[in-house]
C-alpha cells in the first residue's frame, strides 16, 4: 500500500510521543489511515484524548495509548517493550514564555525527556527517529536571509529554542556514535484543526475563536510582523516522508512565504464575514519581526512541499472550530 510518502510496506509500527497533541494526533490519524500500527505516549499535559477519538474507536489492535511523562525513565522500558520501527518525537513543553519563566522545567521535558526517548530508541533497535524541531526559534530573531535556509546560523534566543537545538545536537551524536538514524524537521508556524486556541501561540486558532465569537481579535504591534503559516496535514505528510529518507538532515518544513499577521487577519475576517478592524496592542517583547523557512531542501531530499493554500487551510480550521462550538 504505497500511498503519498508512505513506506508502510517496510515499516509499519510507529510510536508517536506527544500523539494526543495538535500535530501529533493529526499524524496519528494519517499513519492509521495508511495501515500503520501506532502507540502514543503522552502525559496529556496539553494534549487531550478527544484528539484521539477516531484512533481510539478503531476496532482492532492497531492503536494503543500510554499515559506517560517522557521525563520518566519508564518511557525507555516502554519503547524497549513495544519495539517500534519508527519513533516520531513530538512531546514537548511548547510554550516559549513558560521556558523563560521556568528553564529547568522546560529542559526536564525537552532535553532530558528527549534523551529518554533516544535511549529507548537505541535499546529497542529503532530504525529511525523523526524529531519535531522548531524553525522559528532555531535561527533566532535576525536571520541573514528570509526565507531562511538550514545552513543559516543557529542562534536560539529562548530556553525553549536552546532545548530544541540541544535535542537535535544529541540526535547528531546518536547517529554518529550509536547508529541511530534520525531526521530533524524545523517546523514553521503550524496551524489547523485541534490547535489550542487558549495558548500563547497559534494565532490562527486564537483569531478563529475570537472571530466566531464575533469579538475583535488583538494584534500585537501594527500587524506587519510576518510568519510562515504551514497547514498541519502538510506537516504530517513531511513526518511520514521522513521515515525512509533524509537521514542525518535538518529539513525546514514551511512554505517559504511570509504572511503578515494583518494579511492573515484580513483573510480570516473575510471568510467569517466580520467587518470590524482588529484591536491593536503594544508589540510583545522578544517577538520575531519576520519569519519564513525555505523548504527546498525538504523537496530535494524527501520530496515534500506544502500543498494547502492559506485560504483553504484557514477555511478548514474555521470549519473545525465552528463544529466544536456547535457541539458545546
Ligand atoms: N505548533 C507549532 O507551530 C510548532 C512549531 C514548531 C515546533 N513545534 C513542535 O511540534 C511538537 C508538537 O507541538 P503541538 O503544536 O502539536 O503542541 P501540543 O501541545 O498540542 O502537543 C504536545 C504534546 O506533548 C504532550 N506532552 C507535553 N509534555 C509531555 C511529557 N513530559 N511527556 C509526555 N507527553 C508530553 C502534550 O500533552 C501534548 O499532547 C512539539 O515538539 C513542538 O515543540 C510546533
Amino acid at each position: 500500500m504505497a500511498q503519498r510518502g508512505s513506506p508502510s510496506s517496510v515499516t509499519t509500527q510507529a510510536l508517536v510521543t506527544g500523539g494526543a497533541g495538535f500535530i501529533g494526533s493529526t499524524l496519528v490519524d494519517r499513519l492509521l489511515a495508511e495501515g500503520w500500527r501506532v502507540d502514543v505516549v503522552d502525559d496529556l499535559s496539553s494534549g487531550s484524548l478527544a484528539n484521539l477519538g477516531g484512533a481510539r474507536a478503531l476496532p482492532d489492535r492497531k492503536f494503543s495509548f500510554h499515559r506517560l511523562d517522557i521525563a520518566s525513565p519508564a518511557v525507555i522500558d516502554l519503547i524497549t517493550h513495544r519495539r517500534p520501527d519508527v519513533i516520531f518525537h513530538l512531546a514537548a513543553q511548547i510554550d516559549v514564555r513558560v521556558s523563560v519563566a521556568r528553564p529547568v522545567g522546560d529542559a526536564t521535558v525537552n532535553i532530558l525527556g528527549s534523551l529518554n526517548v533516544f535511549e529507548g530508541a537505541v535499546a529497542a533497535g529503532v530504525k529511525k527517529v523523526v524529531f519535531a524541531g522548531s524553525g522559528g526559534t532555531l535561527y533566532g530573531n535576525t536571520p541573514d536571509e528570509i526565507p531562511t535556509k538550514e545552513t543559516a546560523a543557529q542562534a536560539p534566543e529562548s530556553p525553549y529554542g536552546v532545548a530544541k537545538k540541544a535535542a537535535g545536537d544529541y540526535l547528531h551524536y546518536y547517529r554518529q556514535q550509536r547508529g541511530l538514524e534520525s531526521t530533524i524537521l524545523a517546523l514553521a508556524n503550524v496551524y489547523g484543526p485541534r490547535q489550542d486556541p487558549h495558548g500563547e501561540a497559534g494565532v490562527v486558532a486564537i483569531f478563529s475563536n475570537r472571530l466566531l465569537e464575533r469579538e475583535r481579535p488583538i494584534i500585537y504591534g501594527d500587524g506587519s510582523q510576518t510568519r510562515d503559516f504551514v497547514y498541519v496535514d502538510d506537516v504530517a505528510d513531511a513526518f511520514v516522508r521522513a521515515t525512509e529518507k533524509g537521514g542525518g538532515l535538518l529539513l525546514n518544513v514551511g512554505t517559504g512565504v511570509e504572511t503578515t499577521v494583518q494579511q492573515l487577519y484580513d483573510v480570516m475576517a473575510r471568510l467569517t464575514g466580520f467587518r470590524e478592524p482588529a484591536q491593536y496592542a503594544p508589540p510583545r517583547t522578544g517577538e520575531l519581526a519576520r519569519s519564513a523557512l525555505d523548504p527546498s531542501r525538504a523537496e530535494l531530499h524527501i520530496g515534500w512541499k506544502p500543498f494547502t493554500s492559506i485560504e483553504e487551510g484557514v477555511a478548514r480550521t474555521l470549519e473545525f472550530f465552528k463544529g466544536q462550538r456547535a457541539t458545546r
